[in-house]
């Protein structure tokens, strides 16, 4: 199946001084989604924003916002990110474990899509039941906290996997990686199956934003 392929600029990546110019300049520049990384500092070793930052967000653009939460017990607060606006909300496998599936449909009760993360050390297995209550599967491609790490090579079979797992269910469900996509990479993950690239360095740190977005979307 040939679909679009969306870029997804992390917010991580601006200057949270200027979040309104950060975030409409992305949406200039061709964004499709704006990814939204929210730390508890406990879940991971770094600490973002929360609720708030997503629903001032929200009043000052329509593009698709996809919060992903790094955050221990994700569930007491999808409700929260779902009424602050959210348009997908990614839960890690590593914060639910066995709440997984039930967490994923809470948020769909919520009228919000749905998605499951897992860390760069985590098997496709741990959420290969998970994948028909998704709207979206998330593969980390590199180990969540901080942006401008290097893309971990060793997930791109990880990529192929989820594909075929979500070709298997008939579904429409979106393969999102996130850690290190570059226009140098995007190729490979793209081949491999991706059809949502997050990048937050590779497109807030860009001299030309516009540009890095049609690179990562094109790339070969
Ligand atoms: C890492 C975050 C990523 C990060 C990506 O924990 O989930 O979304 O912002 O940043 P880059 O593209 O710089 O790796
Ligand atoms: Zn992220």
């Amino acid at each position: 199946m040939n679909r679009d392929i969306w870029v997804a600029p992390s917010v991580l990546s601006a200057n949270f001084t200027r979040m309104e110019q950060e975030v409409r300049s992305i949406q200039t520049a061709g964004a499709d989604l704006a990814h939204l990384d929210v730390m508890d500092g406990v879940f991971v070793p770094n600490i973002t924003f929360g609720i708030k930052m997503v629903a001032d967000i929200r009043k000052i653009t329509d593009m698709p916002l996809d919060a992903h939460l790094m955050i221990v017990h994700p569930e007491r607060y999808v409700e929260q990110f779902a009424k602050a606006g959210a348009d997908y909300i990614t839960v890690h496998y590593e914060a639910c474990e066995e709440n997984l599936i039930p967490t994923l449909q809470k948020i769909k009760a919520c009228g919000v899509k749905a998605g499951a993360v897992i860390n760069p050390d985590t098997p496709v297995e741990k959420i290969a039941n998970a994948i028909e209550c998704c709207d979206m599967v998330l593969l980390m491609s590199v180990f969540p906290g901080f942006g401008g790490q290097s893309f971990i090579e060793s997930v791109l079979p990880k990529v192929e996997e989820t594909k075929k797992l979500i070709m298997q269910t008939g579904k429409d469900i979106r393969l999102e990686i996130d850690g290190g996509i570059t226009p140098a990479n995007a190729g490979r993950v793209i081949s491999a199956g991706a059809d949502v690239l997050v990048a937050g360095s590779a497109v807030f740190g860009a001299p030309d934003r516009i540009e890095a977005i049609r690179l990562i979307r094109n790339a070969k």
